[in-house]
């Protein structure tokens, strides 16, 4: 097994240098660290051609070898009535797209109070809205600080913001890929 793994990086241009067996909770990996047999270029390489060289991320491994993505997903929970102070605010900005879902939940003060259209809400799960928004890598801090700005009252409630790296994005119309996509 091991030869044929070795033998088939050979065959994609890879020389092995290391392999070594790792774990990740209930997970067992054969890690191979390799080394292009192509003479590297001289110059830089231009983004094009380290996107073929991206590799996928995992915890633990070395720096060098975590993939780095273009993208990242924005996923904020808000209080309903924020929704239009966020769309106004994110459009101020230039950032238009978004898919807007309503959604039920609760985050630390689970069966404690909470006020939902004059209304003290006891039981668990609050209405909230949550937003998805995907952006090139270099708007992403900028957009949460603006969701975060527009969202915010200094009330318990008042959401949390997920940040998700993207993989790949498509315009169905026209087949535009990733941040032309967008
Ligand atoms: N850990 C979580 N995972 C997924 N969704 C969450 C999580 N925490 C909160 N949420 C979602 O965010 C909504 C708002 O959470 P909320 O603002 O109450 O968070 P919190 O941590 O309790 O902060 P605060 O103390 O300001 O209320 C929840 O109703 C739920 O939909
Ligand atoms: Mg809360």
């Amino acid at each position: 097994m091991l030869f044929t793994i070795t033998n088939t990086l050979y065959r994609c241009g890879t020389n092995v240098n290391v392999a070594m067996v790792g774990s990740k909770v209930d997970q067992i990996m054969d890690i191979f660290y390799v080394r292009s047999l192509e003479k590297r270029p001289k110059k830089s390489r231009t983004p094009k051609n380290s996107n073929r060289l991206k590799q996928p991320s995992w915890n633990g491994s070395p720096s060098y070898m975590q993939r780095r993505y273009d993208m990242k997903k924005i996923e904020a929970v808000i209080k309903p009535f924020k929704l239009d102070d966020v769309k106004e605010a994110l459009s101020e900005i230039g950032i238009y797209g978004m898919t807007v879902t309503e959604v039920n939940g609760y985050g630390r003060q689970k069966g404690h109070k909470e006020i939902y259209r004059g209304a003290e809400y006891v039981v668990d799960f609050v209405p909230k809205i949550k937003l998805e928004i995907v952006v090139s890598d270099d708007r992403a801090e900028e957009t949460i600080e603006t969701v975060r700005n527009a969202a915010n009252t200094g009330k318990i409630g008042d959401g949390k913001i997920f940040v998700l790296n993207v993989e790949k994005a498509i315009r169905v119309r026209t087949g535009e890929t990733d941040t032309d996509a967008l």
